[in-house]
């Protein structure tokens, strides 16, 4: 099919028909217009699989879809902070895309993890910007490459599910900017991605599908955002609004309703026509975009991409402990399998991300022939007691075995996009469960389900080893018995702190607000930021994941471009390490937390090689939002470069002097008399004025301090300031002009 010319079809659509196209056709479908030759293209869910529905249609997951590769959600990927895997992943996605003649994938989620308790976490990557931003930019590279579009979401600031349709994120705009805009800003700039879609909620009470402020001014205008802006599925509020602002496409259809609303707003003067004509025109390169990947006849390989989801399974999964090196597993007795995940697999969430496998596969059937293996269900899944039947058979099973492998983890039922969980912890019978074990085989390994994180410090002490599946798709029973018995190495870190308590976490008090609103008063402190700021102890840091080997780091340069280092594999094992770089900026002006993730590499070893590692920096690295410039600054000095194999193992420590962006606080008259003196221009001029006991009082050594800190205007009114009120405001004027 031949690609639309746009300004031709400007002039010859009407208005009524251009207000249709900002409108969807049904639940999964742009609108088509026959007369000129507009085809509908379709966009579906994701986005750790393709769930496209080919009956009924619904955007929270109730209707079945055809089969797709299942690939571990984001919670899962995000542990392999493997950009290179995660773009073959995205390429394997758009191909079975392009088999359904889909043209818009609708993800990733790149939300950060604000909470732990936040309903959707399995469906977002992490605590921290860098690590969101770079895994969201593969995929989107990767589903990009196949010809198939994406829609990052949900833009901006939701982190939560409670009220996710009205409440409103009052968060400052240096928070903003350092914490829940560089993911999107990441993405935007270093994949573009065909569509970007707003968010259900508001930000500082205004909509985000009618905020021009952050759909035009930040991802058009700062960042170059080319593509279109979709609405989360049902996110409209006021339509002509929302196109003012930059909201192109609304979805799913609104039955008419929108584009009733488009149309009286520009015969009524309150929505300029070119607003529509701009929405209009991104519309339709979408469709033009869309256009060479459409049409029948595209296939998948369904084995390789099994196999790929294998791959990335086995990357995503972290190795908490292994006291004593108790895995791999190497039995030459009984092992005593229990707990239903191992039959059953908990592998993915609920809600519009839910995928129909091509293929499922428990750990029980992946288990290889000839281990003697014995099961025990131990509990339901989803039942809220224990079943003292099913407890005795566990104990009974483990009893003679030579280790017990315990599977635990939340019944789907605690965790779902739509709401948010209640609390932390395991269901409690699952843990009693564990101790019953426990007392009678005290040679416990631990395999976790889970889509967010849970308390572990609580019977952690039970288990030699704890392995955190997460949730790991279709292949996830394969990959999980390739870890336990050594045929894989774990490689996974954590993209997301587990604290001892659910107490200790930053949003408590602030989550999920109450009456419309949610304050996020730890401001920057997310995550390991909140930990590091408070010295808490953590049941696992940040960036924490262990391996069947060990690794050595030495060597270390530090530019402002980048850090190198030397890693060697000083372990018996091939394995992977992922290097991570943290900056900390100890004489800063502001506030900065104590260290940030500013780059990381995972590097594969062979048992005793070395290899020298680089990973990129720049001066963005060094950065913080200027709360009044509203800027990105480096502020000259020393700055610091930890490099480590989590942010609690810092191996290898450097500092670096970097000369600073000149930085001139915009003054007024309120400004204090310390910030007029420091002024380049106003400074020399306010030094010059400064006679008789003022000047004595500014600078005395005992008082000078308190007397500085008085605002300019003020002093100017004290009987004898040797400055008027009037030449203040002159020299703001002056000054600041
Ligand atoms: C979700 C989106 C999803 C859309 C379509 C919404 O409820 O928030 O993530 O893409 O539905 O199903």
């Amino acid at each position: 099919m031949t690609a639309l010319d746009i300004p031709a079809l400007l002039g010859s659509l009407t208005l009524a028909e251009k207000a249709a196209l900002l409108d969807g056709a049904d639940f999964w479908r742009t609108q088509g217009i026959e007369r000129l030759g507009i085809p509908s293209v379709m966009v579906t869910d994701g986005p750790h699989g393709l769930r496209k529905q080919a009956g009924e249609s619904d955007h929270v997951g109730l209707h079945d879809s055809v089969p797709a590769t299942c690939f571990p959600p984001a919670a899962g990927l995000a542990s392999t902070w493997d950009p290179e895997l995660l773009q073959r992943i995205g390429a394997a996605l758009g191909r079975e895309c392009r088999a359904e003649e889909v043209a818009v994938l609708l993800g990733p989620g790149i939300n950060m993890k604000r909470s732990p308790l936040c309903g959707r976490n399995f469906e977002y990557f992490s605590e921290d910007p860098h690590l969101a931003g770079e895994l969201g930019t593969a995929l989107v590279n990767g589903v990009q490459s196949e010809g198939v579009g994406t829609s990052l979401k949900h833009f901006a600031a939701n982190n939560q599910e409670t009220d996710r349709m009205t409440v409103s994120a009052d968060v400052d705009e240096r928070t903003l900017r350092e914490i829940y805009l560089p993911a999107f800003e990441r993405v935007v700039t270093g994949a573009q991605p065909w569509t970007v879609m707003c968010s259900y909620n508001r930000i500082n009470g205004t909509y985000a599908s009618e905020d021009h402020w952050l759909l035009t001014d930040v991802l058009r205008g700062e960042w170059g955002f080319t593509g279109l802006v979709v609405s989360d599925w049902g996110a409209v509020n006021r339509r002509d609004a929302g196109v003012a602002a930059g909201l192109d496409l609304e979805m799913p259809s609104s039955g008419g309703s929108g584009t009733e609303i488009i149309l009286q707003a520009v015969r009524a003067g309150t929505l300029a026509e070119q607003d529509v004509d701009l929405a209009v025109t991104r519309v339709l390169e979408l469709v033009n975009r869309a256009l060479p990947a459409l049409g029948p006849g595209q296939t998948f390989d369904a084995d390789a991409h099994h196999a790929l989801a294998r791959e990335a399974a086995v990357e995503s999964a972290v190795l908490l402990k292994n006291d004593g090196g108790i895995l791999p597993l190497t039995p030459t007795g009984r092992v005593a399998v229990i707990g239903e995940f191992a039959r059953t697999p908990r592998f993915q969430g609920a809600g519009s991300s839910q995928v129909n496998p091509t293929r499922t596969e428990s750990f029980l059937e992946a288990l290889p022939a000839g281990l003697d293996v014995v099961f025990a269900a131990g509990f339901e899944i989803e039942s809220a007691a224990a079943d003292p039947a099913l407890v005795e058979e566990a104990v009974a099973a483990a009893r003679d075995a030579e280790v017990a492998v315990v599977f635990l983890g939340l019944p789907p039922s605690y965790e779902s996009e739509g709401y948010d969980r209640e609390h932390m912890d395991l269901p409690a019978h699952q843990i009693d469960l564990l101790h019953a074990v426990a007392d009678i085989n005290d040679t416990v390994v631990v395999v976790l389900s889970n889509g967010s994180a849970v308390t572990v410090a609580p019977w952690q002490h039970r288990a030699k080893a704890i392995l955190e599946g997460w949730l790991l798709g279709q292949a996830g029973g394969a990959a999980t018995a390739d870890l336990l018995l050594g045929v894989a190495n774990p490689a996974g870190k954590l993209a997301e702190t587990l604290p001892l308590r659910f107490e200790d976490n930053p949003t408590i008090g602030t989550f999920p607000g109450e009456h419309g609103h949610v304050r996020y008063g730890e401001g920057l402190l997310i995550g390991y930021r909140w930990y590091d700021a408070h010295r808490l102890d953590v049941a696992y840091p940040f960036g924490h994941g262990l391996s069947y080997t060990s690794f050595s780091y030495s060597d270390l340069a530090v530019s402002e471009d980048r850090v190198t280092l030397t890693v060697t594999n000083t372990g018996d094992r091939d394995g992977a390490e992922v290097v991570q770089v943290y900056v900390t900026d100890p004489q800063a002006s502001v506030f900065r937390p104590e260290q940030e993730l500013r780059g990381f590499a995972r590097v594969f070893l062979a048992a005793g090689a070395s290899q020298t590692v680089t990973v990129p920096l720049g001066r963005r690295a060094f950065a913080f939002w200027h709360p009044a410039l509203r800027r990105w600054t480096v502020e000259g000095g020393e700055f610091g470069i930890r490099v480590g194999s989590s942010s609690r193992d810092i191996r290898l420590e450097a500092t670096l002097n970097l000369p600073g962006d000149t930085v001139v606080t915009p003054l007024a008259a309120e400004s204090t008399a310390e910030e007029w003196l420091a002024h380049p221009a106003a400074g020399p001029w306010f030094r010059e004025q400064l006679t008789g006991p003022f000047e004595a009082m500014l600078f005395d050594p005992r008082n000078g301090q308190m007397m500085r800190a008085i605002p300019m205007v003020r002093l100017s009114r004290f009987p004898g300031f040797p400055i008027s009120e009037t030449h203040v405001a002159d020299a703001v004027a002056r000054y600041t002009a």
